[in-house]
C-alpha cells in the first residue's frame, strides 16, 4: 500500500462464533485453507492496510483463535464476547477496545477469508461519502445470505437475513458479503437500538442499516467479486474457498518464475516460497514453511512440509520431506525417501526407500537403498551424523547416536551400532556360509519323506 493512499480507519473482526453448521470441536475461524487458519488469513490482509486500531471478537474458551489472532497482528486487541448473541452484539463488544475512535470503523467476518486489500480499499474510499457502506456481491444461488434492500437512488435501506426474507425478497441476489463500514461516531449508537427480533432470536449487525437509514443516514452499498467474498459456513463452503486460494496460489508461483507442469494437481500454502525456474511436476503437495531455491525440481507425488530445498536439488518422484529437512544444493532425494529434521549436504544423494530421521548428511554422501536411522529407541531420539563423501551400503540400519566418519564405507546389511572412523570400512552383518552340494542333499531328503 503506497502511504499517500493510507486510509485512516480502525478494524473490528468477529471470530467468536462457533460455527455450528461446520459439526466441529473446533472453533469455526480456525479452519485452515492453505495450511492458515481462517482467521490469519483476514487478518493477513488487513495488515496490508495498517489499521490504526483493530479489535478481534474471540468467544472465551478461543484460546487458539487468541493465539492465531496474535501471531498474526501481534499489536491487536482482543474483546471477549461472553454468549454469541449474534454478529451485532459481537462488534458491541469492541466498543470498549475502540472507545473515543471517531473515525471509520471497517467491521470483518473471520470466516469471510479470500477478501483482499484492494476491495477493502475500495470500501474505504466509499466512505468519504457515506455514514456506513456494505460490500455487496451477486451470486446466482444467494441461499443463507442476507439480501441488500436498495432503492432507486442507489440508497441501502435495509439488509434482510435469508431467514427472515420474504419469497419476493430472497429473489433479490444482490447479497451481504458480510463486511461493512461505519463511521465511529455512528456505530456504536445505532447498535444500541437494535432488537433480536427475527427467526434466529440474534443482534443482527445487519440491522444497523435500518437504523441508519431511518436517521437519514447515507449507506451505500460497494460491490465486488462473489468469488472474494464467500463466507464460510459448512466444510462444502470451505472446500469452495480452498480451490480459490489454490488457484491464487498456482497463478503467483507461476507470476514468480516458477513452471508447474500441470498447475491444477499442485497444492500449495500460503507461505510456500519457490524460486525462479524450480520445476513442479503434477500432483505435489506444499505443507506449511516450504522454501524450494532456483532451479530445483519438485518430481510428482511428494509431499513437502517445513523443509528447505536448496539451489539446483531434485525431490522425488514420491519423496517425503518432513520438517526441519534442509535438502542441500544440486543434492538428490529419490523414490520412497523419508527424511526428517535431516540436513542433507551439497549433492548428497539418498536416491532409494530410505528412513533419515535427526541426521546430518556431509556433502558428497551416498545413502544406498534401504537406508534406515533408527533414531527412536521408544523413549528418546539420537542424531546420526554421516561425514562427507561417505558411502553407506544397501539396507544399513544405522543405530543412533552414532557417527559415521568422512569418506568411510559401511557395508550393505550392516547394523551399525558404534562410530565408524574417517575413510574407514566398516562391515556389520554375520559372514557368509556357503555348503557345497548341501541344497540337492535336502531337497532329496524332502521327497523321500
Ligand atoms: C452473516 C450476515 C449475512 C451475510 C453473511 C455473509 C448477519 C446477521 N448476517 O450471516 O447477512 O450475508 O454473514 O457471509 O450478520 N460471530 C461472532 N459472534 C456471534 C455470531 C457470529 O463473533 O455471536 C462471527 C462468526 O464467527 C463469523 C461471523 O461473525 O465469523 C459471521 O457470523 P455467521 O454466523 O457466520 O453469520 P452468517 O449466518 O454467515
Ligand atoms: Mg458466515
Amino acid at each position: 500500500m503506497n502511504a499517500n493512499h493510507k486510509h485512516k480507519f480502525a478494524a473490528v473482526v468477529l471470530a467468536a462464533g462457533s460455527g455450528t453448521r461446520m459439526k466441529s470441536s473446533f472453533p469455526k475461524v480456525m479452519h485452515r485453507l492453505a495450511g492458515q487458519p481462517m482467521i490469519a488469513h483476514v487478518l493477513t490482509t488487513l495488515n496490508i492496510l495498517e489499521p490504526e486500531r483493530s479489535v478481534v471478537v474471540i468467544a472465551p474458551s478461543m484460546d487458539m483463535v487468541r493465539d492465531a489472532a496474535l501471531e498474526t497482528m501481534p499489536d491487536c486487541k482482543l474483546a471477549l464476547q461472553d454468549r454469541q448473541q449474534g454478529t451485532g452484539h459481537a462488534v458491541g463488544c469492541a466498543e470498549a477496545a475502540l472507545s473515543g475512535y471517531a473515525g471509520t470503523v471497517l467491521v470483518l467476518y473471520g470466516d469471510t477469508p479470500l477478501i483482499t486489500e484492494s476491495t477493502l480499499s475500495r470500501l474505504l474510499v466509499a466512505m468519504q461519502s457515506a455514514d456506513v457502506a456494505v460490500l455487496g456481491m451477486r451470486i446466482a444461488d444467494p441461499t443463507g445470505y442476507g439480501r441488500l434492500i436498495v432503492d432507486s437512488s442507489g440508497q441501502l435501506e435495509e439488509i434482510v437475513e435469508c431467514k427472515d426474507a420474504s419469497p419476493e425478497q430472497k429473489g433479490i441476489t444482490l447479497c451481504n458479503s458480510g463486511v461493512m463500514a461505519a463511521k465511529g461516531t455512528h456505530l456504536f449508537s445505532l447498535l444500541k437500538k437494535i432488537q433480536p427480533n427475527n427467526a434466529a432470536g440474534e443482534y443482527y449487525l445487519t440491522d444497523i442499516v435500518e437504523q441508519a437509514d431511518a436517521q437519514g443516514l447515507h449507506c451505500h452499498v460497494v460491490e465486488a467479486e462473489a468469488g472474494e467474498l464467500a463466507g464460510i459456513n459448512s466444510r462444502a463452503q470451505l472446500a469452495e474457498a480452498e480451490k480459490v486460494i489454490q488457484q491464487r496460489l498456482r497463478h503467483k508461483a507461476m507470476t514468480e518464475g516458477a513452471t508447474l507442469i500441470d498447475p491444477e494437481s499442485v497444492y500449495f500454502s500460503m507461505d510456500t516460497a519457490l524460486g525462479r525456474d524450480v520445476v513442479v511436476h503434477p500432483q505435489v503437495v506444499f505443507g506449511p514453511g516450504v522454501t524450494v531455491e532456483d532451479k530445483a525440481e519438485i518430481r510428482s507425488f511428494s509431499h513437502i512440509e517445513g523443509a528447505q530445498v536448496r539451489k539446483g536439488a531434485v525431490i522425488g518422484p514420491f519423496a517425503r520431506l518432513r520438517p526441519g529437512s534442509v535438502v542441500g544444493e544440486a543434492a538428490h532425494v529419490g523414490n520412497f525417501v523419508e527424511l526428517k529434521k535431516t540436513t542433507l549436504g551439497k549433492g548428497a544423494k539418498a536416491n532409494h526407500l530410505s528412513y533419515i530421521g535427526d541426521a546430518e548428511v556431509g556433502e558428497g554422501a551416498n545413502i544406498g537403498a534401504g537406508t534406515i536411522t533408527c533414531n527412536y529407541d521408544g523413549a528418546n531420539k539420537y542424531v546420526t551424523i554421516i561425514g562427507a563423501e561417505a558411502f553407506i551400503g544397501s539396507n544399513t540400519s544405522l543405530v543412533a547416536p552414532v557417527t559415521i566418519g568422512a569418506g568411510a564405507m559401511v557395508g550393505a546389511g550392516s547394523v551399525i551400532t558404534d562410530d565408524v572412523e574417517a575413510d574407514a570400512l566398516a562391515i556389520a552383518r554375520p559372514r557368509q556360509v556357503s555348503k557345497p552340494a548341501k541344497a540337492r542333499e535336502i531337497k532329496k531328503r524332502k521327497k523321500k519323506a
